[in-house]
């Protein structure tokens, strides 16, 4: 396993894991997977801003990818970055979310970036847990603030200085 930027011939790839999970979990907060267009013009905006997309691929299959984007579009959270990680369910458990994640802080780092923030669902223990282990400390707890499959959703917010 590897880890390495992304680039579009990634994308299909990227897209499964993400409407896998927008379509059998909570992490993310979307009831109706996307398409291609949609996963292009995301890689193309963070190539945009310099910020990176980091895959792991084994064999040419993505197994998984973290990227990071502005918290707020506001001047002054210009220090701070909101990251995403996902890892396909059969690669999980192999200490790859916890390389992608790693892997997001030099670049964050080299751009300036003071803090990374996580906004996890309430219940995902894996999330959590992997976050904790990387040393983010949880500094929000919102609750009920979201819906999907019936039920309502907490936002956690966990933070690391970088
Ligand atoms: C969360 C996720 C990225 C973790 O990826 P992963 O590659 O399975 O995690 P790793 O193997 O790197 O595990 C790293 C640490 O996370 C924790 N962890 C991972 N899976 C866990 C689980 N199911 N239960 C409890 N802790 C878990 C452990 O602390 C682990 O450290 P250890 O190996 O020393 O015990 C993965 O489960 C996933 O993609 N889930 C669906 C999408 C998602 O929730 N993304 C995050 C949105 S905020």
């Amino acid at each position: 396993m590897m880890l390495r930027d992304a680039v579009e011939a990634d994308l299909p790839g990227i897209l499964a894991i993400y409407n896998h999970a927008v379509l059998n979990s909570t992490a993310i907060w979307n009831d109706t997977p996307t398409d291609l267009a949609n996963r292009l013009a995301w890689l193309r905006d963070r190539r945009d801003k310099s910020y990176p997309v980091i895959v792991a691929e084994e064999n040419g299959e993505v197994l998984g990818y973290a990227s990071f984007g502005d918290f707020r579009p506001f001047d002054g959270f210009r220090i701070s970055v909101e990251h995403s990680v996902y890892v396909a369910e059969a690669a999980r458990g192999r200490g790859i979310g916890r390389r992608l994640v790693e892997s997001l802080f030099g670049p964050a780092r080299a751009i300036g970036k003071k803090v990374m923030i996580g906004g996890i669902t309430g219940g995902n223990a894996a999330s959590l847990a992997l976050h904790a282990a990387l040393g983010f400390v949880e500094t929000g707890h919102m609750p009920g603030i979201g819906i999907k499959f019936g039920q309502r959703l907490d936002l956690v917010l966990v933070q690391k200085e970088l």
